[in-house]
């Protein structure tokens, strides 16, 4: 309700028929938990670890660009609210706060998502740059080859820099909390790709803007050459074959992050969910597997662990809470995931996600 609903479609859209994005909520909810009784579930245990640290719930905050069209500083208040969980934040190539902007102004775990970009020059800054800025993680995200056809956003012409269309100052009179902010904070940018992205055609979606920018060039030998050059952890984002899962492993890849971009890219591909027992059987506890796409509940989460999650990565769900009150928002909005956990947790008879195998799932 608070934002226009050019912004609103812009995160909840996905691409065509939406035939992922639906399915990716539907593979959740078509998995069944069977419940064991009389343990001791008096106070369930969250803890787990994640790529050789320590994380207070098997959540990750997943890497999302232009959050600042739905509250000022939203990807601060993200990472904020993430940090006061003990969770890791990842931060988009496409975010609206620099990089370093971030490192400074957050204690938390800070992983970086990397958009391989055309320019190889500019990309080797910003990883030099996210190495520099004290980023632990690189989060390579490799679905992306082109824009999704997001035809919520063609029809709404949203875009980024902020055009000033009829539909966006109707937007903005119909939402003046909304409009006040942005006016106030001006236009939100890409700041980590400031020059980069200039030259292309304003008409464009937010996702085509990216994708033209995007090296579709980019292969497995340029990955494992990019695994030489980052000291840190490295994960591969966008994983649903349990081949290629496999084949990131023998690359030393620390961690397979599944996703479909939330339903945003590939339309008709295959729900997460229903991905992750193949993937997890294929790595067999090698590497920790994270989950995204479709996460909107605490129960989402038993079911990831236990079909061989590591952890999950929830998007819109923290960056809505983001949306109606800031760092406040996206710290109530975990807050319920967790308690939701908990809850599920206890009535599932599991006293601790490190024995989620416990449960039978069908
Ligand atoms: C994204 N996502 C994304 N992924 C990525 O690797 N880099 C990015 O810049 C973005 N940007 C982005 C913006 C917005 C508004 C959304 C909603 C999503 C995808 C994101 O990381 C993640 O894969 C999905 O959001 C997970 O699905 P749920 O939790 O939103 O259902």
């Amino acid at each position: 309700k608070r934002l226009p609903q050019t912004v609103f479609e812009f995160i909840d859209g996905g691409a065509e028929d939406e035939i992922t994005l639906r399915d990716n909520r539907a593979a959740f909810e078509r998995i069944k938990i069977t419940p064991r009784i009389l343990n001791d579930v008096s106070v369930p245990d969250t803890r787990t670890s994640l790529l050789g640290k320590e994380a207070k719930a098997p959540i990750v905050i997943a890497p999302m660009g232009s959050c600042m069209l739905a509250w000022p500083n939203a990807d601060i208040a993200i990472a904020r609210a993430a940090a006061a969980h003990g969770l890791p934040y990842t931060l988009s190539t496409m975010s609206n706060t620099a990089m370093e902007t971030m490192a400074d102004a957050v204690q938390g775990e800070l992983w970086f998502q990397l958009y391989v970009l055309k320019d190889r020059s500019f990309n080797e800054q910003l990883v030099e740059r996210a190495w520099a800025a004290g980023y632990s993680a690189l989060v390579v995200t490799v679905d992306l080859q082109a824009g999704g056809k997001r035809e919520r956003d063609l029809k709404n012409g949203i875009s980024i820099p902020l055009q000033i269309s009829l539909k966006q100052v109707i937007s903005g009179m119909t939402h003046p909390g909304w409009a006040w902010q942005m006016l106030r904070n001006g236009s939100p940018q890409f700041q980590n790709v400031k020059g980069y992205m200039g030259q292309q055609n304003a008409d464009l979606t937010i996702a085509a803007k990216v994708g033209q920018s995007l090296d579709a060039a980019f292969s497995w030998e340029d990955l494992s050459r990019l695994r030489d050059k980052w000291k840190g952890k490295l994960l591969v984002k966008g994983v649903e074959h349990p081949l290629d899962a496999a084949r990131l492993v023998t690359l030393g890849v620390d961690s397979v992050w599944i996703s479909n971009h939330g339903g945003r890219q590939l339309d008709g591909a295959l729900a997460t969910a229903d991905a992750l027992p193949a993937i997890a059987k294929a790595l067999a506890g090698k590497v920790d597997v994270i989950i995204d796409s479709g996460v909107r509940r605490g129960v989402d989460i038993l079911k990831a662990r236990a079909l061989g999650a590591q952890a999950v990565a929830v998007g819109r769900a923290v960056l809505f809470g983001a949306a109606v009150a800031g760092e406040e928002g996206a710290r109530h909005a975990l807050q319920i995931l967790i308690d939701e956990l908990q809850l599920s947790m206890k009535l599932s008879g599991v006293g601790s996600v490190k024995h989620t195998q416990e449960i039978l799932m069908t």
